[in-house]
């Protein structure tokens, strides 16, 4: 690793790394140097991403999770702690999509479903690392979320309704100001996505 990378020297963890949005996220962290912790339920298939991943960079570690237990996210976090000491970026990105319509049996399941990973999974992971990041005085929590958050798609009211609630905590202007001044307030930065998006 050269010293000009972004990310050398970092320690990143990543949920839903086994697929898609994470599997792409953990490979960018560790082209620019971090040490990657892979999480997803999938054992399997997070060692075939880590396994791409130690093809340029030997620095990463998979820790099978799954989000909507909160005992298993305090694992992760505190797996990670014994084994590198600190933890500079957690990106809660994991979640499950259902589609279809309101009048559908399955549709308050799955949004459940959709809630306990998406939704309450980041906030396990919130509460894990925070302490964490207050005593390094640094530290970084990325959410995902989506656009059919702010905006009605046909057949995608439960996608809509739990993004939605994942908006109205942490992107609403008084809940995110809440949220953000506690995390400065720690020391641990963050960016502000609405006010950076614009
Ligand atoms: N793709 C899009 O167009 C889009 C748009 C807006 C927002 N998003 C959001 O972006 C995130 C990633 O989406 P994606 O398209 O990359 O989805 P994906 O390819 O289906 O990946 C989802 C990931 O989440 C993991 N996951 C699911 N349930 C989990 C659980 N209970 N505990 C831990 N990990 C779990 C899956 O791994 P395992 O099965 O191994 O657990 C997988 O790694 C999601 O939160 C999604 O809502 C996606």
């Amino acid at each position: 690793m050269n010293g000009n990378l972004r990310f050398e020297n970092k320690i990143v963890a990543i949920t839903g790394a086994s697929s898609g949005i994470g599997r792409a996220s953990a490979l960018a962290f560790a082209r620019e140097g971090a040490t990657t912790v892979l999480a997803s339920r999938s054992e399997e298939k997070l060692e075939r991403v880590a396994d791409e991943i130690r093809s340029f960079n030997p620095r990463v570690l998979v820790i099978p999770t799954d989000v909507s237990v909160r005992e298993q996210v305090q694992h992760l976090i505190d797996r990670m702690v014994r084994e590198f000491g600190r933890i500079d970026i957690l990106f809660n990105n994991a979640g499950n999509a259902y589609v279809g319509r309101i009048d559908e049996g399955l549709f308050a399941d799955d949004l459940n479903k959709m809630l306990e990973v998406s939704f309450y999974g980041a906030l396990y992971g919130t509460q894990a690392v925070l302490p964490i990041m207050k005593r390094q005085g640094a530290g970084h929590i990325v959410n995902m979320s989506s656009l059919v958050g702010r905006k009605a798609f046909p057949y995608f009211g439960r996608l809509l309704d739990h993004h939605a609630r994942d908006q109205r905590l942490l992107r609403r202007p008084a809940a995110r100001a809440v949220w953000h001044r506690d995390l400065c307030n720690h020391g641990v930065s963050g960016l502000d996505s609405d006010r950076d998006a614009r």
